[in-house]
């Protein structure tokens, strides 16, 4: 099995749309995936087929993780901790010391992945999402050497 994670093109839009919509009961519209979101969005291939996407905001040293999803016939092979590890790697490299994001409090797989890789609880935005209504749980990851990544 090969992965390969690189930075998302147009070309990717179709299959990251089909996984998208695949992923969330809420799932974002087109038009939210707009060049700003997608500048520093990267996808992963497994064996030359887009199998995930994760999206982030990143101003100066801190990041955002805006989106992120792996094909749902593709879960638990290890594909999304690669991606969150990987993207982390490199922003971390490229200066960023500081990740945040939000997650829904039932998501626990999602949370699961966040803590291993170093993601802390920082606090909770009640009533944050709709359809359905929930809570989000902010987690955040901070370091103190910017070089230093998982
Ligand atoms: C969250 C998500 C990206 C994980 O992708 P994945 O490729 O299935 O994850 P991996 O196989 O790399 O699993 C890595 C770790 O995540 C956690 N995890 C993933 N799926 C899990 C599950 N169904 N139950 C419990 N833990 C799970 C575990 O800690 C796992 O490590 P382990 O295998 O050593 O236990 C994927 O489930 C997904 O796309 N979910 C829908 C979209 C979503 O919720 N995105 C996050 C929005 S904040």
């Amino acid at each position: 099995m090969q992965r390969l994670m690189h930075r998302l093109t147009q070309d990717d839009l179709p299959a990251v749309f089909e996984i998208e919509n695949r992923s969330f009961q809420d799932p974002w519209p087109c038009e939210a995936f707009s060049e700003e979101v997608l500048q520093d969005a990267m996808v992963l291939d497994v064996d030359e087929v887009l199998s995930g996407y994760i999206l982030y905001h990143v101003i100066l040293d801190e990041a955002v993780i805006l989106n992120f999803a792996i094909d749902p016939d593709k879960r638990r092979q290890g594909h999304g901790e690669y991606l969150l590890g990987q993207s982390l790697s490199e922003l971390s490299e490229s200066g960023c010391t500081r990740f945040f994001l939000d997650v829904r409090r039932s998501n626990a797989q999602a949370i699961k992945l966040y803590e291993k890789h170093g993601f802390m609880t920082l606090g909770i935005r009640k009533g944050y999402y709709h359809d359905p209504p929930e809570d989000a749980i902010v987690m955040g990851r901070i370091y103190t050497n910017p070089r230093k990544s998982s």
